[in-house]
This record gives C-alpha cells, structure tokens and sequence, in this order.
C-alpha cells in the first residue's frame, strides 16, 4: 500500500492567498492593515532564516510587519518594555516573540506580558488555558499545533473516537496538538522521552502526530496500516551529495512508512509551510478583533 499525500505547501497557499483577499478586504472597507511584529533576542541561525519567512509571508500578503532584533545579551527590562511597547503601538495586531530566547531571559514572564489580543503565538497562559478547558475558546490556537489539524482534515480524517498518538509534549507543538485532539473527540495518548515500548503505543495509532527532533525515529513497523500520519520535525542530516552538505529530514522514515500509512505529510513541503500560513490568518484575526463589528458579527 502507498499512502496519499497531503500537500501542506498547497493547503498552505491556500489559505495564504485567502488572507490576502481579507486583508485587502480590511484596508479598503475599515481602512486596517493588519500588522505583525516579531521579537528576535540573539544570533541563532535557525532562528533568524524562520523571522525572515515570516516577514517575507508578510510582505506578500500585504501586512504590514516590524521586525525587533535585540542583541544576545538583551536583559528581561528591554525584552519586557519592548512587548509593552509592541502592545500599546495600533499599527500591531500580533506580536511573536521567537523562541528558544537565551537561556538569562525568563520566557514564562515574557510571553505573559504579550496582550492576549495580540497573542497570535497562542502562548500566553490565558490562550493556553483556555485551549486546555472544556468549552472554552482561545483567542489564538498556536500555529504549528493548528497546521496540524487542518491537515489532519484535508486528509479527511474521522477524529470522534480515533486513537491519536502525540509524539513529544513540547509547549511550542505537543501539548497543544495534543489538546486540540482532545477537543474533538479523539482519545489522545501522549509519549515521551521515558514513554515503555514507544513502537507498540504508536501501533495503535490512528492519527500519528510525529514532533520529538529525531530524525527518521518513526519506522514502518511503528505503524498500523492505513494510519494517517503528520510529521511536524524538520531535521538536518548530513549529506555530501546535497548542495549545502544536508538534506532535511522528518521525525518519520518517510520512504518506508509511506508504504504502510493511509495518508502521510512530506519533510519539507508538509507542516511547515502551515505554521506560517496559519500566524498570517492568526495576525488577520488580531487585526479582526479591533473591528467591533466584525469581532461581534
Ligand atoms: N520557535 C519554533 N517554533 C516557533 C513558533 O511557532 N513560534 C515562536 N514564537 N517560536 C518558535
């Protein structure tokens, strides 16, 4: 068996280019553009090529953005002060903070200083507990972990009921797909670093959400046949062969698991391109709730 595809570099587009209608649709009807600020703190390379999409998405989806890089060594008053900076300015609907931060910087007291309006990262405690209790809705669902779903609903999933298996509870991605699994109904099992016979627990998978970092970790005998499979790690692997000495690889043996799932996102060309499309509809949606009309209608 060869599992179907799911193109998140088309489902992403998409989505990108229904945000552009909207947000012409705003600055013509309300005279809005919704804006996007990004807090970088240090030199992290991988870091700094993700805020570069980010604004670059911006750009061509016609919001506006401001781009904050502070140095290395930036203490927790200039990190603080610039988000209360950020949360007062009108021409910011969302504010990022692009995370690791260096290890000094006290990332819990900074993402609580991001306005809940503007928290399109869905990472201050009140998105986050909102997303963790019944019947409550966030503001902002955190966009890697909604990527995610979106996909697991273009490949038609039936959620109610299913076994869904989390690989990895980070804050960033793990915890809240698991949450959003939960939300609609699916019994959710989450693993981890000391999880018994990781294999076994992912045989039972029905919907397999692959986020731990370790290259190709997931193989074809983790698998039950027929699952439907998302594979949100991007890992660099050595390759002589490859242009720049690498190549990118997910957290799933993707030639050899393919043949036993359902359905199956690729690395590169999956969830990736979601998690930016998703903090574009996340920035219109900050920008929405500045319109009291739109935010009651
Ligand atoms: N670092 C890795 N992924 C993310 C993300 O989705 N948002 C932020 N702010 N930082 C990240």
């Amino acid at each position: 068996m060869t599992a179907r595809l799911i193109d998140g570099a088309a489902v992403a587009a998409r989505i990108r280019a229904e945000v552009a209608a909207q947000v012409e649709q705003m600055a013509a009807g309300h005279n809005v553009r919704p804006g996007l600020a990004t807090v970088l703190v240090g030199d992290d390379t991988a870091s700094h090529a993700y805020v570069r999409m980010k604004h670059k998405a911006c750009q061509e989806l016609g919001i506006a953005s401001f781009q904050h890089d502070l140095p290395a060594d930036a203490t927790q008053e200039q990190v603080e002060d610039l988000v209360a900076e950020l949360n007062a300015d009108p021409r910011v609907h969302g504010i990022l903070v692009q995370l690791p931060l260096p290890k000094h910087l006290d990332e819990e007291a900074i993402l609580n200083k991001v306005s809940i309006e503007k928290d399109v990262d869905g990472f201050g405690p009140v998105n986050i507990g909102r997303l963790a209790m019944k019947g409550r809705d966030p503001l902002f669902i955190p966009c890697t972990p909604h990527g995610v779903m979106v996909l697991l609903e273009e490949a038609g999933v039936t959620f109610e009921g299913a076994n869904a298996v989390v690989l990895g509870r980070s804050n960033i991605v793990g915890m809240p797909a698991a949450l959003l699994l939960v939300e609609r109904n699916a019994t959710v099992t989450i693993c981890h670093s000391r999880t018994k016979d990781l294999a076994a627990v992912c045989r039972q998978a029905d919907i397999l959400v692959a986020a731990v970092g370790r290259a190709e970790m997931v193989r074809a005998d983790w698998v039950k046949p027929g699952a439907v499979v998302i594979d949100v790690g991007t890992n660099r692997v050595d390759d002589p062969s490859a242009k720049r000495g690498y190549r990118l690889v997910g957290d799933v043996a993707f030639d050899e698991v393919k043949e036993v799932a359902g359905a199956i996102t690729p690395v590169p060309g999956g969830v990736g391109p979601m998690t930016i499309a998703m903090l574009m509809k996340n920035t219109l949606r900050g920008a929405e709730l500045t319109l009291p009309a739109l935010h009651e209608a």
